[in-house]
C-alpha cells in the first residue's frame, strides 16, 4: 500500500516538502492550510508536474483535517517565518497557537503517525506538539540538525574546495544562534577538520553556520529559507518511510541524556519505521558541554513560558 504524508502549512517550506516527496515518489501527500484555495491550488500544480517528472503519487490540498486521516507521517510547517532582525524565539507565542491547533487536529485523524516539526522556535514547538498530541516521544521529531549540518557542510565544502558529500559533520543543540557545531568530530573522508583548516577559519565557519538562517532572512527580507529546510525534512521522511535507519541530528525529547530532562534538543538519533529508534549520547569535552548547557538554557526558558501559559 502507498504511504501517506500530511504536510500542514502550504507556504514555501510546506509546498517544497510536498514537491520533494512527490519527486522522490515516497508517498501520497495531503497539503493542509487554513488559507482557502492555497493548498488546493499548489497541490494541483504539483500533481500536474507528475507526467513530466515521472511520478505517480496523489497530491491533494485541503482546508480541513478529514482528508489527512490515516497518515504515516505528519509534517508541521505552519507558522509565521522570521523577518529581518528577528530571532526565531520572537515567534514563540504566535506559532504556539498554530502548532497546538495543527497537532490537536492531525492526531485526531492519524493517531499512529510520526510527527515531524519544522515550525520555529523549533525545539519548543516540538515540546508543544508532543504535549498536546499525547504521542509517545519516539514519534515526535524536530527538523533542525539536518539543516544546520547541511549549512555547515556547504561552507566547509566551499572553503576546502571538496565535495560536500565527503564531509561528515555534527551540529548539536537547539536550533538557534547557540547551536553547537562539534568541529572536533567533523572530518573529510576521515581526515580531521583540524588538519585541513586553521582555527580562525573554522571559527568563522561555525559562526556563519550559527547565523545561517538569519543570513537567508536578510537576503529574502519577507521570509525565511525553504529549499534547504524542505530538503532536510524530506531526508527524515525518507529514512522513516523506507526504514533506512539513518543516523541524523534531530530534535528529540531528552530524559536524562546529555544531562537534560524534559526538553527537545538536537542530538544524533536513528530514524526508522519506529520514528526515533535510538538516541546516541556522544562523549563531549567540557567546552562542548558548556556550549550545550547554554543552548539548552535558552530552550528551557521558552518551554517554561509555555508551561506557565498552559496552566
Ligand atoms: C532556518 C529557519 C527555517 O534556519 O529556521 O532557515
Amino acid at each position: 500500500m502507498r504511504k501517506k504524508v500530511t504536510v500542514v502549512g502550504a507556504g514555501n517550506v510546506g509546498a517544497n516538502c510536498a514537491l520533494r516527496i512527490a519527486d522522490k515518489e515516497l508517498a501520497d501527500v495531503v497539503l493542509v492550510d487554513i488559507a482557502e484555495g492555497i493548498p488546493q491550488g499548489k497541490g494541483l500544480d504539483i500533481l500536474q508536474s507528475g507526467p513530466v517528472q515521472g511520478y505517480d503519487v496523489s497530491i491533494t490540498g485541503s482546508n480541513d483535517y478529514e482528508a489527512t486521516a490515516g497518515s504515516d507521517i505528519v509534517v508541521i510547517t505552519a507558522g509565521f517565518p522570521r523577518k529581518p532582525g528577528m530571532t526565531r524565539d520572537e515567534l514563540l507565542m504566535a506559532n504556539y497557537e498554530i502548532v497546538k491547533s495543527a497537532a490537536e487536529n492531525a492526531v485526531k485523524y492519524s493517531p499512529n503517525a510520526i510527527f515531524i516539526l519544522v515550525t520555529n522556535p523549533l525545539d519548543v514547538m516540538c515540546w508543544a506538539a508532543w504535549k498536546v498530541s499525547g504521542l509517545p516521544k519516539n514519534r515526535v521529531i524536530g527538523m533542525a540538525g539536518v539543516l544546520d549540518t547541511a549549512r555547515f557542510k556547504t561552507f566547509l565544502g566551499q572553503a576546502l574546495q571538496v565535495s560536500v558529500e565527503n564531509i561528515s559533520a555534527l551540529v548539536l543543540g537547539g536550533h538557534g544562534d547557540t547551536m553547537v557545531p562539534i568541529t572536533r568530530l567533523t572530518n573529510v573522508s576521515g581526515i580531521p577538520l583540524s588538519e585541513l583548516l586553521d582555527a580562525e577559519t573554522i571559527n568563522a565557519i561555525v559562526t556563519r553556520t550559527q547565523n545561517g538562517g538569519a543570513e537567508i532572512v536578510e537576503h529574502l527580507k519577507t521570509g525565511s529559507a525553504y529549499y534547504a529546510p524542505s530538503a532536510a525534512t524530506v531526508e527524515m521522511v525518507e529514512s522513516i518511510l523506507k526504514d533506512k535507519k539513518k543516523v541524523l541530528p534531530c530534535a528529540a525529547l531528552l530524559e536524562g541524556e546529555y544531562g537534560l530532562n524534559g526538553i527537545f534538543f538536537g542530538v544524533p538519533v536513528k530514524l526508522g519505521a519506529g520514528g526515533i529508534e535510538k538516541i546516541y549520547e556522544v562523549q563531549l569535552t567540557d567546552e562542548e558541554k558548556a556550549a550545550m548547557a547554554k543552548s539548552a538554557a535558552s530552550v528551557q526558558e521558552m518551554v517554561d513560558v509555555l508551561k506557565q501559559k498552559a496552566q
